[in-house]
């Protein structure tokens, strides 16, 4: 068995689902900016490509130089077939487009070594998922929601009046971390900590930026493990209900080794955070794009449940998954090579007219909101969903029940990332009742 400690940092390439981006810039951008992209890939990344693609060519073929053969499966019937057949469409070679799955072997990044378990296959994937679902099962949770409550009342008594702030960096950001530092029993005063790794894991390292180089997030990244490296020692004399303790005393992950163990732990940290927090930062921001909606809610609080996932659709926080064709097989009269990879676009398949009428508009009645793909499809299927659900909805009780309106200053910053479909600043005000 590994010991905790003792193989973490020494080669940290490949530990977190597809931080070895190596040295692409994969498809880089914002999803609404992506002018200085190859074509083909700035298509990808706008909305309004995405609906020439469903018309005109659904599953749509491209390759690059850095990332390899790829396809961009749009339509929401598409990516439920691609979902539904996990032996055909593997998940063991990466979720996010990456290097060629041969050079990323040879590199020895990548593959179900070092990974999460969200980058396996059944039945390992299962055996891994099956050890920290309690943690998000409703009886855990029903457990969890007065703490969770308290903290979103907490953070939402303590906002300014009067005055712009960043819902991002107050709210979002801080009622995220706060859930974080609950589910892992997290040390309460570092849990900026956990949004800090989160970030660092995905951001594409740019001068100014959330890193400014690979060498930067591997050095915070070592920090992470050092950290959780004594949680982990900790937690094997002391278990909790915890997800730290889950994973230390879990029959399918006692043993893993140090670097799966990292991955599964990174895993539950941006699969909890980044997600979250931009739904809550979408949430505002959508009903205030659509006020009339916005003034449907407060007259009817009732409609909270089905707004939050009427926001999850529009919002799509991850844009797609990726998955790899493990033999020569046929979509939708297409010829798939073995070893091809297939980016599942969520956040095109969301905004499918063959399944929601006016799909850009938000429509918080909308009889069908929960048939988004947002959280996936198939054994997958995101593993912390009604966690999610369940906080925007306390988020919102909580705020129809103290302000009267949160109203937007100004357009917002996005999240320079073709993955995270989200917001790093939102200007704001709010009037208390
Ligand atoms: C609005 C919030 C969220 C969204 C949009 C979201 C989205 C997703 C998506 C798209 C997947 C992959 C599904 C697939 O490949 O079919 C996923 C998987 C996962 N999510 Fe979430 N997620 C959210 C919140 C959370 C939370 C709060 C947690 C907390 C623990 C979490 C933990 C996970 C895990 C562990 C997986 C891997 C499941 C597996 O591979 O079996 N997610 N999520």
């Amino acid at each position: 068995m590994n010991e905790p400690g003792s193989g973490y940092g020494d080669d940290m390439s490949g530990t977190t689902f597809e931080i070895h981006h190596g040295p692409g810039p994969i498809i880089a951008t914002s999803i609404h900016a992506g002018s200085d992209l190859p074509l083909g890939v700035r298509e990808l990344m706008e909305i309004d490509s995405h609906e020439r693609l469903r018309e005109e060519d659904p599953i749509h073929f491209n390759e690059l130089k850095t990332s390899g053969r790829y396809w961009s499966v749009t339509t929401a019937a598409d990516i439920k077939a691609v979902e539904g057949d996990w032996k055909t469409y593997s998940s063991a070679s990466g979720i996010t487009l990456g290097i060629p799955v041969a050079k990323q072997v040879a590199n020895g990044g990548g593959g179900a070594q070092t990974a999460a378990f969200i980058a396996m296959d059944p039945p390992e994937q299962r055996q891994q998922r099956r050890t920290v679902t309690p943690a998000v099962q409703p009886n855990h949770l029903a457990t969890v929601e007065p703490l969770i409550r308290e903290r979103t009342i907490d953070v939402l008594d303590s906002l300014p009046e009067g005055e712009t702030f960043d819902w991002v960096e107050n709210v979002s950001i801080e009622l995220t971390t706060r859930m974080l530092a609950t589910l892992f029993d997290f040390p309460f005063e570092d849990r900026r900590k956990l949004a800090r790794w989160s970030d660092i894991v995905f951001a594409i390292p740019e001068p100014g930026g959330v890193i400014e180089s690979h060498e930067q997030r591997f050095d915070e990244l070592r920090e992470c493990v050092e950290y959780f490296s004594k949680l982990w020692e900790q937690r094997r004399e002391n278990p909790g209900h915890d997800l730290v303790s889950m994973l230390v005393h879990g029959e399918a992950t006692k043993d893993m080794s140090a670097m799966e163990h990292l991955g599964n732990l990174l895993l539950l940290i941006v699969g909890g955070n980044d997600t979250t927090r931009n739904t809550m930062s979408g949430s505002v921001y959508g009903l205030n794009t659509f006020p009339e909606q916005y003034d449907k809610l407060v007259a009817n609080p009732d409609l909270i449940r089905n707004m939050v996932q009427e926001i999850i659709r529009w919002q799509t926080p991850l844009a797609y998954m990726r998955r790899t064709a493990t033999c020569d097989t046929d979509l939708g009269g297409k010829a798939i090579l073995e070893g091809d990879q297939l980016l599942m676009w969520y956040l095109s398949a969301n905004r499918d007219p063959d399944v929601f009428e006016n799909p850009d508009s938000i429509d918080i009645e909308r009889a069908n909101a929960d048939q988004h793909l947002s959280f996936g499809y198939g054994v997958h299927r995101c593993m912390g969903l009604r966690l999610a659900e369940m906080q925007l909805k306390i988020l919102w009780e909580e705020i129809l029940e103290r302000f009267e309106r949160i109203e937007v200053q100004a357009e917002p910053t996005r999240t320079l990332s073709s993955f995270v479909h989200g917001y790093t600043y939102l200007p704001v005000t709010v009037t208390r009742k």
